[in-house]
């Protein structure tokens, strides 16, 4: 009892202050913050912030997809999230007789919105503490095994419960602080989602993968999409007769700007972090991990740019490809020289060494030596994974294989399947890719790891050039009419491809010798930090605890700051137009704006238009797409990016670097206006000022 009774104690004590911006809080406990928040400027209350009596900001905030946020901007469904985050829709309504992508598309009237199949937002109904309900029944005998039953059968009851009105909701039991908590999200599905306005990626997606997570930005990271419901508001399929949905809340979009010190709030929904890990974990991320994972991507991309810049056509076959292997990559970049700089191994080691001291006697008395010997039981393992995801999973070639044996019964879809992936694909990156990959696996893991497959192609080829020849030569799938020819009576054929013996192999090898390990000590490490958390919650009764993200709602507040990159410069937190004309260079595709923005500029009057501003917010990815409110709770921008060498801010944050890239809500309208000539929107949305 006493233990439950710290436990809530800890929870409670969430009310003191944090000396930073640092954290993501549930907004159903926003209560516990809004002093501090008001402290810090925030002018509403906590029933503003997350209300289930009354309509509340979160009313206006989605789930946008599976992985972005969004935000309602009017009393017609109309909804703003990223340009990335829509990106996926607005690629698949673009032909090359429309081109979306690269032209930007507005539509003039509801009529010319485009439905978008598949693309779903959710809005939190409400969230609710459930850990005695999920908990109910559980006596201190049962194993790990019985709890999780028990566990899944409670949390199955709920989302009964929660969901039996159907009308398109959807809940979800969430264990917090590794399952000392439960929460039940329950969520209203709204499933026509239709694209009102994109514009051009070279506005959009300005600066690429240039100047991703980097400051200073000037990216137009913004699309605008509308919300559909049936007649009485309810979730439908798509259907003409459907209408704009009316949100119980919207946001009133702020004019008036940010400056230096404003106070800002970010509502939306952080994927994933790692607060409370030891410093095992961290010197895993850190010296390991990152810099293998670094390493192996940085021989890719490297072979990919050199084809890129030969090449306009394999420009565009690539450019998605390598945006998303150097998203990644940038980032944990930032995130190794984070933990190295903030010396988060040592610090979590000397924390750790009082935790000990304090747990001496206590249930939690030889907790973190059994965690230290779990860590180094599957470290050798997971490093093995990581080449597996990141040197023999790479290879195009062998995607291609398997997925088409997979789609063999089917010849439509593999077909559709082949045509896509041809269109593309350029060969002599992958044959490079490949053997610079290969040799890199046999070089950097150890021998005792190495699947036996490799170890005898290697010996049988003596270099990994020889090898790829071979297998290039040999596999029938580097023909498309071959592939495509391929039918469901080839099946034996496709078997005794060396593409699909090689995937095969591989694939066998993590299955077989890597994932038991792997999954067996990451439950047992799951298991010992549900203790852990528990523990550093009793050790430290005085600290504001934070749940990790896990994709849902979260509220994260700060304020608008610069920082310094480096020794001597100090980037100010708001990046005009003028920046924009700056990097203008029509030579370099990434910095290349469309003629119309130039000649706006050229009129004269738009030196100092805001295009981005930074601030301290607490986020991750998930984020984008956020709402970035104000002190009076008017939306002022969208979150869309950090900068890299805030990214530890997954592990830990630090105050002085840790910065979140906004687009100015002004950029936004200016787009409207005058890219768009979309200013009947305006008409919808209101003004706060
Ligand atoms: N870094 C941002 C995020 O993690 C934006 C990614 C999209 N932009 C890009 N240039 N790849 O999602
Ligand atoms: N661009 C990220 C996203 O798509 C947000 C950046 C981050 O903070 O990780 O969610």
């Amino acid at each position: 009892m006493k233990r439950k009774l710290l436990f809530l104690l800890a929870l409670i004590v969430a009310a003191c202050p944090l000396k930073a911006d640092e954290g993501m809080w549930l907004p159903a406990l926003i209560s516990q913050r809004i002093a501090d928040m008001q402290a810090k400027g925030f002018k509403l209350s906590a029933e503003d912030v997350y209300s289930v009596n009354q309509a509340s900001l979160k009313d206006a905030v989605v789930l946008f997809g599976s992985g972005c946020t969004g935000e309602l901007v009017s009393d017609q469904g109309l909804l703003f999230t990223n340009h990335h985050c829509g990106y996926s829709q607005i690629q698949q309504h673009s032909s090359v007789e429309h081109d979306y992508l690269k032209d930007g598309f507005w539509a003039m009237s509801r009529s010319e919105e485009l439905p978008n199949k598949g693309l779903t937002v959710s809005f939190l109904e409400r969230m609710e503490d459930v850990t005695a309900a999920v908990l109910k029944g559980y006596k201190s005998k049962m194993t790990e095994e019985e709890r999780s039953a028990l566990v899944r059968k409670n949390s199955d009851a709920l989302v009964k419960a929660a969901t039996a009105e159907g009308k398109g909701l959807r809940a979800s039991v969430e264990a917090l602080y590794y399952g000392n908590q439960y929460f039940l999200f329950v969520y209203r599905v709204y499933r026509d989602v239709r694209l009102v306005g994109a514009p051009p990626s070279s506005i959009g997606k300005f600066g690429g993968d240039t100047d991703n997570w980097m400051w200073p930005r000037h990216t137009g990271d913004f699309s605008i999409f509308r919300v559909y419901a049936d007649k009485d508001n309810n979730p439908a399929d798509y259907s003409p007769e459907n209408v704009p949905y009316r949100p119980k809340k919207f946001f009133k979009v702020s004019r008036a700007g940010v400056k230096d010190g404003d106070f800002t709030f970010v509502y939306g929904c952080p994927g994933s972090t790692k607060e409370y890990v030891t410093s095992d974990d961290v010197r895993y991320v850190g010296e390991i991990s990152d810099p293998q994972k670094i390493a192996l991507r940085t021989l890719r991309l490297d072979i990919i740019k050199k084809y890129m810049a030969q090449s306009q056509a394999v420009r565009i076959q690539y450019s998605s490809k390598a945006a998303s292997v150097s998203n990644a990559w940038k980032k944990w970049q930032g995130e190794a020289k984070g933990i190295a700089k903030m010396k988060t191994v040592a610090e979590k080691k000397a924390y750790e060494a009082r935790f000990r001291q304090w747990a001496k006697g206590t249930r939690y008395d030889g907790l973190l030596e059994k965690l230290e010997a779990l860590y180094a039981e599957r470290e050798p393992y997971y490093r093995a994974y990581e080449y597996y995801t990141e040197a023999a999973r790479p290879t195009e070639l062998l995607q291609l294989a398997s997925n088409v044996r997979s789609r063999l019964d089917d010849k439509a879809a593999k077909d559709d399947y082949v045509e896509s992936f041809f269109k593309d694909y350029y060969q002599p990156i992958d044959e490079e890719v490949f053997a610079v990959l290969m040799k890199a696996f046999g070089e950097q893991l150890s021998p005792d790891f190495q699947p036996a497959y490799y170890k005898e192609q290697m010996r049988a080829y003596g270099s990994a050039e020889a090898w790829r020849d071979d297998l290039f030569a040999k596999t029938l799938f580097t023909d498309k009419e071959k592939v495509l020819a391929l039918t469901a009576a080839d099946r034996e054929k496709v078997a005794g491809d060396p593409a699909v013996k090689l995937y095969d192999a591989f694939y066998q090898w993590y299955y077989n010798d890597l994932r038991p390990v792997i999954n067996r000590t990451g439950n047992e490490i799951n298991l010992a930090y549900r203790d852990y958390m528990q523990g550093q919650m009793e050790f430290e009764p005085d600290k504001a605890f934070y749940p990790d993200a896990n994709l849902t709602l979260r509220v994260a507040y700060g304020h608008v700051a610069g920082y310094e990159p480096a020794d001597a410069t100090w980037y100010r937190p708001v990046s005009t137009l003028k920046g924009i004309i700056q990097k203008d260079n029509p030579e370099i595709f990434d910095y290349n704006i469309p003629q119309t923005l130039r000649d706006i500029y050229a009129e004269g009057g738009h030196d100092d238009q805001p295009v981005c501003f930074l601030a301290t917010n607490h986020t991750s990815g998930g984020n984008s797409g956020s709402p970035v409110i104000n002190a009076d709770g008017n939306l002022i921008g969208i979150n869309f990016d950090r900068v890299w060498e805030g990214t530890m801010s997954d592990i830990v944050f630090d105050p002085d670097v840790c910065r979140n890239i906004s687009l100015d809500i002004r950029y936004l309208l200016f787009n409207i206006e005058y890219i768009g000539h979309a200013g009947y929107l305006f008409d919808e949305m209101v003004f706060a000022d």
